[in-house]
């Protein structure tokens, strides 16, 4: 299990054009081309993937995606595949963001295959999970996040799961300009990590690196950072400028 080194990731969504996407990835590489004491990622849009990988290469920004298919080939129109994004040189994969399960019906069985999909090509996934503001005042914050982790991490074991990242966003905090507050993050990151620790041991758990999301910019990222669960950030809005993405990662 490796160690919680500070994980600060950009998630571009559905935004840059090639160029745009290969002139901020340039700026940010050379922004942040002397950090060296934390794990740093961005995930553009697909069809960015090999010109930013291209344009962060001897850098220490890690290229993601933001998605994929769990078959390795076949017949899927419109689909990429784990083997493809490892391809266009992919570390990392997010798999289960609130966007995809509330825009496309992404459900807990399609993130557990995606999650096996990436496994299996090596690919290391950031699990989303996160509840939305009706479920947290209904005070089921909790359950809904256990059935997120456990079902979208049914019958792995461990081993398989070395390279996990788990990404705590609430829903309501995500893209809204509300972060949630530190105290509320660190409850839930606690708690998320004793589950871990129920399903697969408390040496996986203490090793396993928790990012918060959800409105994340340079000027509260040191707060949440300070908190003993919070190992790193997974950021939207904020990542889109090198700038501002420089900042957080340098928080
Ligand atoms: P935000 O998005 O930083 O724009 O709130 C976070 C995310 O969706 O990962």
């Amino acid at each position: 299990m490796e160690s919680r080194r500070p994980f600060i990731a950009g998630n571009w969504k559905m935004y840059k054009t090639l160029s745009e996407a290969v002139k901020t990835a340039e700026e940010m590489a050379e922004l942040l081309r002397d950090i060296k004491d934390r794990d740093i990622m961005i995930a553009p849009p697909f069809t960015a993937l090999a010109a930013v990988g291209e344009a962060l290469r001897n850098s220490p920004v890690s290229l993601g995606a933001q998605n994929l298919y769990w078959e390795s080939e076949g017949a899927y129109t419109g689909e990429i595949s784990a083997a493809m994004l490892v391809s266009a040189g992919c570390r990392y994969v997010i798999i289960g963001h609130s966007e995809r399960r509330q825009y496309f019906g992404e459900t807990d069985e399609d993130v557990r295959r995606k999650i096996r999909a990436a496994v299996r090509e090596n690919l290391r996934p950031v699990l989303c999970v996160g509840e939305t503001e009706s479920e947290r005042d209904a005070k089921n914050t909790f359950s809904v996040l256990d059935k997120q982790v456990k079902n979208g991490l049914k019958d792995f074991v461990s081993d398989e799961l070395k390279h996990l990242v788990l990404a705590y966003e609430p829903v309501w905090a995500i893209g809204t300009g509300k972060t949630a507050s530190t105290e509320q993050v660190q409850e839930v990151h606690s708690r998320l990590r004793s589950l871990l620790g129920t399903l697969f041991g408390e040496s996986f758990a203490a090793g396993l690196r928790i990012l918060y999301g959800g409105s994340v910019k340079p000027e509260n990222i040191g707060e949440l950072m300070q908190m003993p669960d919070v190992d790193g950030a997974l950021v939207g809005g904020a990542s889109l400028k090198a700038a501002g993405f420089s900042k957080i990662v340098s928080y």
